[in-house]
């Protein structure tokens, strides 16, 4: 009736007793009000001793596992039913659940011998250095903080330096009290979804546009705009006549056709977004990763009573440590702020403190003084042999990021593209449905990752793979 489990790697011996009698009990092997025999025997019966099973016992009676009756002395009391019913069903997802697992990709393959695919890792160009010195210089200071309840915003020290280079580089309006440090982007946008949106309430987005923010505002269960764009960007003209609680923008770097959206727009923009009491959501993805000149400056700093700017430093920093901010009006951050509570709370404080210190430091901009070059170069390459290998191709140069846009040619379907590249061992990313439609096929390929020889293996074999429009 009872047997010693197996053991588990460091397992106390005591505990192991414990386990394998809880499981007797719980799978229905000893009844309930069954007599437990004395520490001796039971010690015996299992090999161990007879301290072993005290410190076991003691455990199962803390648990509610052991009762005493009269004077029969220990016996076993089955805390719940038995075994579970045989068609006890998992707790029903929440709509929420639902509707996210609903636009869930499936996983991507891998074994490709060239993989342009977006959203990969660019470990060559990360600051390591930086971060792991900036890491190690605030360890001791995190250690101390970590014992006192921290900020919901983050550190005040690295919310200044975020609001400093916004001003600086961004041409942003923000002060420190108007920051807060995220996860990211995504956990951005999902804080912000749930205070804005539910059943019932619109948002707008960009058609074509970035499929994890529509899934995010969606998933709330509000009703989503789609709003086209063509090659400067949102229609502003197109933008619905009915109110809205946010509409998500990319004007900075159009996400993913790359287009800048122009001033005229943005302005109009900010125009509607008045009238109809909408909060801008103005994602600034690509802020440091422009090809050419100077990064437009954000909308943010245009109308910053109604603009809620994101920032990443997923792309150019450190992806793993999940590292962003938004800045928004105050009123928005103090809401923010309060929600956070039955959130996450806050930012890591380490992480939060090393990433002030990157931003004041100046180990960020020397950081992109370095690593620009060698994407813009790819860009280059990849553009260069695009026009070589697939001259029928009307790929856009980027004005920014680290994807190149190709609307394919009419006749032209982005799935058997992707399907014929792939037998050809390259993986492309198709555009999706989740991007909100309104557009035609198209495919896009990010080039940073890849080295130069890569980057002309890719295209070419793609040239092999696709010189006329696939069936
Ligand atoms: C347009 C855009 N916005 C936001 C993000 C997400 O950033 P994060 O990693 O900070 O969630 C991405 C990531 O690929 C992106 O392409």
């Amino acid at each position: 009736m009872l047997r010693l489990l197996d053991a588990h790697p460091g397992e106390a011996l005591h505990t192991r007793v414990a386990r394998s009698l809880r499981d007797a009990v719980t799978r229905g092997l000893i009844p309930d009000g069954t007599r437990l025999p004395g520490h001796r025997p039971l010690a015996a019966r299992l090999g161990v001793s007879r301290n072993t099973v005290v410190d076991a016992l003691t455990q199962l009676q803390s648990e509610g596992y052991l009762g005493v009756r009269g004077r029969s002395g220990t016996v076993i009391r089955v805390p719940g039913p038995a075994a579970p019913p045989p068609d006890a069903a998992a707790p029903p997802l929440s709509a929420w659940a639902t509707r996210v697992l609903r636009g869930q990709p499936g996983l991507p393959a891998g074994g490709y011998a060239v993989d342009f695919r977006v959203g990969q890792d660019v470990p060559e160009l990360y600051p390591e250095a930086a971060w792991t010195h900036a890491l190690a210089h605030r360890a001791g200071e995190a250690g101390q903080r970590a014992g006192r309840h921290a900020d919901p915003l983050g550190p005040l020290e690295t919310r200044r330096a975020v609001a400093a280079y916004l001003n600086a580089e961004r041409g942003a309006r923000v002060t420190p009290d108007m920051v807060m440090l995220t996860a990211g982007t995504q956990a951005a946008l999902d804080a912000l979804a749930r205070v804005f949106l539910e059943a019932g309430r619109g948002a707008v987005v960009e058609a074509p546009t970035y499929a994890g923010a529509r899934a995010a505002l969606a998933a709330t269960g509000a009703g989503v705009w789609s709003v086209p764009v063509d090659e400067s960007g949102l229609q502003t003209d197109a933008l619905p006549d009915a109110d809205a609680t946010v509409v998500y923008v990319t004007p900075g770097c159009q996400y993913p056709t790359t287009a800048t959206l122009p001033a005229p727009r943005r302005h109009a923009l900010i125009t509607w977004a008045r009238r109809r009491g909408a909060l801008i959501l103005e994602d600034d993805y690509a802020a440091d990763l422009h090809h050419t000149g100077r990064a437009p400056a954000v909308l943010q700093g245009l109308a910053p009573e109604r603009t809620v700017l994101l920032g990443t430093f997923s792309k150019v920093l450190a992806p793993a440590t999940r590292s962003g901010f938004l800045a928004a009006p105050r009123e928005v951050i103090r809401i923010l702020a309060a929600t956070r509570t039955l959130t996450d709370r806050g930012p890591g404080t380490l992480d939060a403190l090393a990433l002030g210190d990157v931003l004041a430091s100046g180990a960020y901009t020397r950081h992109l003084r370095r690593s620009r070059p060698i994407i813009r170069h790819r860009h280059e390459v990849l553009l260069a042999a695009l026009a070589d290998h697939l001259p029928q191709w009307s790929a856009r140069p980027a004005s920014a990021g680290l994807h190149v846009y190709v609307p394919l040619p009419p006749g032209w379907r982005a799935a058997a593209v992707t399907g014929h590249a792939a037998s050809h061992g390259v993986a492309l990313t198709p555009l999706e449905p989740l991007t909100g439609g309104g557009h035609g096929p198209a495919v896009l390929l990010a080039f940073a990752h890849l080295p130069i020889d890569a980057l002309r293996d890719g295209v070419q074999r793609l040239g092999v793979a696709l010189r006329s429009p696939p069936a």
